[in-house]
């Protein structure tokens, strides 16, 4: 499917795309114009712009992987949710 008809630019060029990038380098944080540049090519009208993200947002390799926190001496590392929100319960701040 056409995504940008300006750069003739598919959801198969975008997909492609960012699973090159992620494999590239897997902290990097993709953006519409780091997709572009990967296909050598660069937005015009930026009439696909909502398109072009939500065909962005379908692939799974978008999200930058869960970081992993610096082990503290005597406790494994601990994962930190992308998003970040605070996984401490009612319970665990009264400690
Ligand atoms: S349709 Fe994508 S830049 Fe115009």
């Amino acid at each position: 499917m056409i995504v940008c008809h300006c750069m003739h630019i598919t959801d198969h060029d975008i997909h492609s795309a960012i699973e090159w990038m992620r494999a590239a380098d897997p902290m990097t944080i993709i953006t519409p114009r780091k997709v572009y540049r990967a296909l050598n090519k660069e937005a015009d009208c930026g009439g696909c712009m909502s398109l072009f993200l939500d065909t962005m947002r379908q692939n799974d390799k978008l999200q930058v992987p869960m970081l992993r926190k610096p082990a503290v001496s005597g406790q494994p590392a601990a994962l930190i949710e992308e998003s970040g929100t605070c996984k401490a319960t009612q319970r665990s701040s009264n400690i």
